[in-house]
Formats: C-alpha cells, structure tokens, sequence
C-alpha cells in the first residue's frame, strides 16, 4: 500500500499536533512536529538573552544542531544534545516564536531539514506552510480551523494543566497576535493551500477529526 504524506496546517490551537499525532499512529506514519523546529529556535534565543533580529537568527539557524526523535507518537527534542522538549512549550516561547520564524534563513533551513523527513513517505507533518511550501506535492492537503474563543480555551487548560496562570483573554489576545503575524509575513505565510480540505474542529471531537483524515487517506490510497 501507497504510504502517503499527509500534509496539516492551520492557526494555532486548533488541535493540529493532537490529530496528526492520532492520525499518524494509527497509520502507523511519522509524525512530524514542524512548530516544535521554530520552537525549538526561539528557546535558543530566550535561553541566551539575545535579541531575536533577523541576523541573530540567521547565525542560530546556521550553527543549529536539533534533533528531533518520535517514540510512540510522541516528538521529543533536543538542541545541543540538551533535551527541550518541555522547555519549547512555556508561554515565554509561544510569544516570541513568530518572530522568529519570520527570518527566511532560518525557514530555508527547515524548508530543507523538512523535506528531508518526509522525502520516503508515511508522514503526516503539521505546521502553518507544509501543504502551501514545504510539501506542495503531499498527497493530502488538511486545514484545520476553530473558532478563536475555543481555541484559546484550549490552550488555556493545556497550560492551566502544567501550573501556568493565565487570564482566558490575555492568551485569547496572545492567539490573535500570532496568527496575525504568521499570517502576514512575507516567506511562506499561514495559509490554506488551494487544493486544502477544510475541517472546523470547534464542535467536532478528536476522534471525529481523526477519522475523517484517516477516511480521506483511504480515498486517496
Ligand atoms: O504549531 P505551533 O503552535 O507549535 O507553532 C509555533 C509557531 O511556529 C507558529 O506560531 C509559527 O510562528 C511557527 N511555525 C511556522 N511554520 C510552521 C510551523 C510553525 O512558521 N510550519
């Protein structure tokens, strides 16, 4: 059987990471964590007080050494050998990541580094330009959206579950934010690529979501 990739994108908490993670074990497919690359950057310019300007990044991106490693489903990632996979989800990194990933070195790496992952097959990656840049040839084409008010409710448990204490319209705001400037940058913009199926998560469950891309996979097999 074909082993298709299988391209996600869509603005932030709408469930992406959760259904392309559900998705790709039960097809027994890669999941690959996109966000988690331009994370991953950010932490490095956070963690050494430097100023996120365009040359800054270009340098981080040249010298970087990320490794990214999937254990059932799950993306653990490490610069440096050290391991971050916590450390790229405090509220500290969702703010400054869209600035960062608005520096072209730094998407042409991860455009390559990409590439690269999905080039055999069996891959379900996720992220804001896979279906529109990354992998304009993917097999199947998702944008998935909700409502701000129930995405930022989603995110608001998720970090409200590890100790974070956030105002609901403070994160809502935070949202709104990045969408913007990820919708609006210049190299590979937040966008639906034409070819895109559309699904809006605000009322249908994970499990629903999951099935509809895994019955879109046995049509496109
Ligand atoms: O998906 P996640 O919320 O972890 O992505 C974090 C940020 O990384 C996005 O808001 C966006 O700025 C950037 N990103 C990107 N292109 C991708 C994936 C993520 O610019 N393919």
């Amino acid at each position: 059987m074909k082993r298709l990739i299988i391209a996600i994108d869509g603005p932030a908490g709408a469930g992406k990471s959760t259904v392309a993670k559900l998705a790709a074990q039960q097809l027994g497919y890669t999941y690959i964590d996109t966000g988690a690359m331009y994370r991953a950057v950010a932490w490095q310019v956070l963690q050494a007080g430097l100023e996120p300007d365009n040359k800054t990044v270009a340098a981080l991106a040249a010298s970087l050494d990320l490794k990214l490693t999937y254990v059932n489903g799950k993306t653990a990632v490490a610069v440096n050998g050290r391991d971050i996979t916590e450390a790229i989800r405090t509220p500290e990194v969702n703010r400054l990541v869209s600035r960062v990933a608005q520096v072209q070195a730094l998407r042409e790496i991860m455009l390559t580094l990409q590439r690269g992952l999905a080039a055999e097959g069996g891959v379900v990656m996720d992220g804001r330009d896979i279906g529109t840049h990354v992998l304009p040839n993917a097999d199947i084409k998702i944008f998935l959206t909700a409502s701000i008010s129930e995405r930022a409710q989603r995110r608001w448990q998720e970090l409200t579950a590890k100790g974070y204490t956030l105002a609901l319209a403070e994160l809502e705001n935070e949202i709104k934010t990045r969408d913007k400037a990820d919708c609006e940058r210049e190299f590979a913009p937040l966008a639906a690529a034409a070819d895109a199926v559309f699904i809006d998560t605000t009322e249908l469950s994970i499990q629903a979501t999951v099935e509809k891309i895994l019955e879109l996979c046995k049509e496109r097999q």
